[in-house]
C-alpha cells in the first residue's frame, strides 16, 4: 500500500483540497489489481474528511484480482513496508488503526469498503465512466502498445469532468500521446495531470 508515497502525499496536499470543494466526488481507479491502491486512497480520503461523499469505482479485467481486492485482506509480511510508506505519504495515525491482524493476515477495516464499487472493466474494449473527478491508473499502460495507450487515454479524458485529475504510473506519461494538449501537468515527475479543456472527443 502507498507505493510511491510521494504521489499519495501529492494527492493529499494538492488534489484532495481541490476536490474538497465538490459536494460529491467520483474517483475511478482503473487496473486496481488486488486492491492495495484503493484501500490507500480510502484511508487518505477518510483522513482528509472526504470519504463520506466519495465513490471509488475500482475496476480491473481480472475477476480473481477483483475478488481479492473486494476482500481487502493482505499478508502481514507486507504491512511493515506499507506502514513506512503510509507515514511518508503524510499518514496522520498508525496504519494499524485501519486493519485487524489475525493468522498472518491483515483484514482492512470494513468501513473502508463502504464507498468502493468493484467492477470488471476492460480498458481495451469497454466504454467510459461519466463525470469522474479523478482517475488513477498506474502501471497498466506500460503493458499496452501506443495505439491502445491512446485509446485508453482518450477514454480517461472523456470520462473526466473539466479540470479533473489524472494520475499515471512513474513509467507512464502523457507526453507524445494524442491527448497531451488537453491536460496540464501538476507535477510531471509524479505523472500527475489536470484536464484543461472541455473535450471535443475529436482526436
Ligand atoms: C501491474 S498491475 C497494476 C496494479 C496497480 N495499479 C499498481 O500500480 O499497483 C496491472 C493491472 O492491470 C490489469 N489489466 C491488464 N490489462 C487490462 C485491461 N485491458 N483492462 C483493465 N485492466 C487491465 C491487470 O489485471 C492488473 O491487475
Amino acid at each position: 500500500m502507498f507505493r510511491d508515497p510521494a504521489i499519495f502525499l501529492a494527492l493529499r496536499t494538492q488534489v484532495l483540497p481541490v476536490l474538497a470543494s465538490y459536494p460529491r466526488i467520483n474517483i475511478w481507479q482503473a487496473g486496481c489489481a488486488t486492491g492495495e491502491e484503493v484501500y490507500s486512497l480510502a484511508i487518505l480520503l477518510k483522513e482528509e474528511g472526504l470519504y463520506d461523499r466519495t465513490r471509488i469505482y475500482a475496476t480491473d479485467i481480472n475477476d480473481v484480482a477483483l475478488a481479492r481486492a473486494e476482500e481487502g485482506v493482505f499478508s502481514l509480511r507486507n504491512l511493515k513496508d506499507f506502514s513506512v510508506n503510509y507515514l511518508k505519504a503524510g499518514g496522520r495515525h498508525s496504519l494499524s488503526d485501519y486493519y485487524h491482524a489475525a493468522y498472518g493476515h491483515a483484514s482492512m477495516d470494513r468501513s473502508l469498503r463502504e464507498n468502493m464499487i468493484f467492477a470488471r472493466h476492460n480498458l481495451a474494449s469497454d466504454g467510459m465512466f461519466c463525470e469522474v473527478n479523478m482517475i488513477i491508473c498506474r502501471n497498466v499502460l506500460i503493458y499496452f502498445d501506443r495505439l491502445l495507450q491512446n485509446r485508453v487515454l482518450r477514454l480517461f479524458r472523456d470520462s473526466l469532468v473539466r479540470q479533473g485529475f489524472l494520475c499515471l504510473g512513474s513509467r507512464e506519461s502523457l507526453q507524445f500521446s494524442d491527448i497531451v494538449e488537453d491536460f496540464g501537468a501538476i507535477d510531471a515527475d509524479l505523472r500527475l495531470y489536470r484536464k484543461t479543456l472541455i473535450s471535443t472527443g475529436a482526436s
